[in-house]
């Protein structure tokens, strides 16, 4: 094992990748970023200034440097189904990305303090933001359960929506994530393919620590 270990999760929307980094991160002491929150924080506060109906790269920009990327907001709002439309618009932005770029990888290669590395997940960090990471692991699952978990995610926070809205804005976010010019997403080539509809979040962290473990062997 590496002095400090560096681990990417990219993934489908709602397919796990957060609740598997987190897991690792627990697991083998990793300081973990969530990326997505970076572009959610963005479209927060394009969508607080009533600059989001048709977004400007200058506006995005500046709402990238308007965030404060180790602060970012605990707030609901930043995962409702509104938040990640527009964040989803955010992220095909060229100069938003490059502009979060640099945050990550320092990030990841300087963790806070005391962790033994880091981990991120997001949709490009096997591929433009960490592409030498020691393990990659890409998450999927089919789009009903995926809209089945994030429903029942945003109603124990008390949004309504229903199921099939969920599955159409699932589907439709894939596909712009898929397609945009810019790092879209994909698996990287030395990616550990995770099915994560088909096991429990016990077994999908028991699944992925076994690879970094036979690695080792
Ligand atoms: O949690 P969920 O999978 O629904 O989304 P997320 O990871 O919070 O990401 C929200 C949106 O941000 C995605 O649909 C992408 O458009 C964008 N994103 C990205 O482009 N690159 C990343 N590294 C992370 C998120």
């Amino acid at each position: 094992m590496p002095d400090s270990l560096r681990i990417a999760v990219d993934g489908t929307a709602a397919s796990g990748k957060g609740t598997l980094a987190k897991g690792l991160a627990q697991a083998l002491n990793l300081a973990y970023l969530d990326t997505g929150a970076l572009y959610r924080s963005v479209a927060l506060g394009l969508i607080r200034q009533n600059l989001h109906q048709n977004i400007r790269a200058e506006d995005a920009v500046a709402a990238v440097r308007a965030i404060s990327p180790l602060n970012l907001p605990d707030d609901a709002e930043l995962r409702s189904e509104k938040t990640s439309a527009i964040a989803a618009e955010v992220a095909r932005i060229p100069e938003v990305r490059q502009a979060l770029i640099p945050h990550q990888q320092r990030f990841a290669k300087h963790p806070p303090k005391g962790y033994h590395g880091a981990i991120l997940d997001g949709r490009d960090i096997g591929t433009i933001i960490l592409p030498d990471a020691d393990f990659k692991f890409y998450c999927d699952a089919e789009s009903a359960i995926r809209a089945k978990r994030r429903y029942n995610e945003l109603l124990s926070k008390g949004e309504t929506a229903t199921h099939t809205d969920i599955l159409t804005a699932i589907e439709a976010r894939d596909q712009h994530d898929k397609t945009r010019k810019v790092a879209p997403l994909r698996a990287a080539e030395d990616a550990h393919h995770i099915n994560t509809g088909t096991l429990s979040i016990d077994d999908m962290i028991a699944k992925a620590m076994q690879i970094i473990a036979s690695a080792n062997e």
